[in-house]
């Protein structure tokens, strides 16, 4: 896996133009690497959420994104300014490029169209040259691979499990084989084995296709286990961003280390260090196999 990089974001600020205004988020930089999993923390009301709209340019007013850049080095070689794209081709990057699972996506599903047409949808959307034939085998695919399985095509999303609902939404941000996805606490209102076994297969396909993730939630300790790297966010501002092992084992931030010491789950006894960690053929090795 190369380790050039796929978004730079420089000195990215957001502000809810209320009264008072609300800076969300304040002069972030960062960079991430092309098949990274970059983990974002930090406390509820922090802009985690607000970045990642930011970054995908969601946002809507009262939202202002008042300075900074996000450019996206593309496969292809070109250097695409998130902010120089038009709105139609902001609607082609996204999806294609760049997709997206939202907090709470689990009720994002249309709940009146079957799943198999809703991942149908975007395909036909965004490859007008697939013909119908092409895209249900795709559709049908797709289910296979986020373990949801293919038989599911015609269900709705009330006869699924929240879990199930979970996986067909990432389904539909990997069906145009993005080079980023960015998940907003994907996981969060599951149970923890059912967590675990999306993380796993989120890991799985990583290698498999070797996109990058952005991967938010509040969960440091779920962090430390699938993330290459961390940035921990705190009032608009990332105040860390490390290796996980760093972050684990060498936080330099106060504040990240209180984070740290607020789950018990990471101050009792623990199988040792879980996070998958690269090898030298970029195969991914979990040490103690718990994702
Ligand atoms: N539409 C809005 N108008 C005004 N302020 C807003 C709006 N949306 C969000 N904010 C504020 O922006 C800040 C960042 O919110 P954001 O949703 O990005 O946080 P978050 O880190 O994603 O939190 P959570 O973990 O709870 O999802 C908060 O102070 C929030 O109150
Ligand atoms: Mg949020």
């Amino acid at each position: 896996m190369s380790t050039d990089n796929l978004l730079t974001v420089s000195d990215f600020s957001v502000v809810y133009d209320v009264d008072p205004p609300v800076e969300a988020v304040r002069d972030v930089t960062f960079t991430l690497r092309r098949g990274e999993i970059l983990g974002l923390a930090g406390e509820s009301g922090c802009g985690k959420t607000t970045l990642a709209y930011g970054l995908q340019r969601l946002l809507r007013p009262p939202a202002v994104i008042t300075a900074g850049s996000a450019v996206f080095h593309d496969e292809g070689g070109a250097d695409i300014d998130l902010n120089a794209l038009t709105e139609r081709e902001m609607r082609q990057f996204r999806w294609d490029k760049a997709s997206m699972v939202f907090q709470g996506a689990m009720n994002a599903l249309n709940p009146v169209m079957a799943v198999g047409r809703q991942i149908d949808d975007i395909l036909s959307t965004h490859r007008p040259g697939m013909g119908r034939g092409e895209r249900r085998a795709q559709a049908a695919e797709l289910l296979d691979l986020v373990g949801v399985g293919r038989d599911r095509l015609r269900s709705y999303p009330h006869e699924l499990s929240g879990g199930m609902r979970q996986r067909v939404m990432i389904a539909m941000a990997l069906a145009l084989t993005p080079q980023l996805m960015i998940m907003d606490e994907p996981t969060t209102a599951l149970d923890v084995l059912v967590q675990r076994e999306i993380l796993r297969q989120i890991s799985d396909l990583r290698e498999q296709f070797g996109f990058s993730v952005i991967f938010i939630t509040h969960d440091l300790p779920l962090l430390l286990e699938i993330s290459d790297r961390i940035a921990v966010m705190r009032e608009g501002r990332i105040v860390e961003l490390d290796t996980a092992e760093n972050i684990y084992h060498h936080a330099r931030h106060e504040y990240t280390r209180r984070l740290l010491g607020s789950f018990p789950s990471l101050t009792g006894e623990r199988g040792g260090f879980v996070r998958g960690a690269h090898d030298d053929d970029g195969a991914v090795a979990v040490a103690g196999g718990t994702i």
